[in-house]
């Protein structure tokens, strides 16, 4: 038996019909080809499927697709215009990405967080990615490219690429 759902992903609505017991994180990878969010765990411990739900951070190893029904999700393949994200920027710019497996869930996390709460401290910083591993770069980097994307730093930002374009 299959479930019909309607699901808006980064802004495009789609009418699929899907398994009662297939998660969200299959749905994205493999009947949309949204490849981004990454199959670690599979246990909601890893974060590396980190997807917005409703504007919120969620584990889409752990949501069955027919939960996501009506809902809007956005994957690392949306968050984008046309020039990159601040918080990609920010992760290349400060050594934040090494292999990359979790940076689009750490993204993902980042980006609800400055969503809801443009100034965080380093503890919020380090509390709204506590769901997300990152057994690379020993999350340092993780936490200052977040805080250099607060609009209180938004000025070092714009003398910075000044300078880079000089
Ligand atoms: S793959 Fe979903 S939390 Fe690890
Ligand atoms: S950059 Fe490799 S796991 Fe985070």
């Amino acid at each position: 038996m299959l479930v019909p759902i309607n699901i808006i992903v980064n802004g495009e609505e789609y009418h699929l019909k899907v398994k009662p017991n297939q998660i969200l994180l299959d749905v994205l990878r493999e009947d949309l080809g949204l490849t981004g969010s990454k199959q670690g765990c599979g246990l909601g411990k890893c974060g590396a499927c980190t997807v917005l739900l409703n504007g919120k951070p969620v584990h889409s190893c752990l949501i069955l697709a027919p939960y996501a029904d009506g809902k809007e999700i956005v994957t690392i393949e949306g968050i984008a215009g046309e020039e990159p994200h601040p918080l990609q920027t920010a992760f290349a710019e400060k050594g934040a990405v090494q292999c990359g497996f979790c940076t689009p869930g750490m993204i993902n996390a980042a980006k609800a967080l400055l969503d809801d709460n443009p100034e965080p401290s380093e503890a919020e910083i380090k509390l709204a990615i506590a769901g997300n591993l990152c057994r690379c770069t020993g999350y340092n980097q993780i936490v200052s490219a977040i805080q250099s994307c607060a609009p209180s730093n938004s000025d070092i930002q714009t003398e910075k690429r000044g300078k880079s374009n000089e």
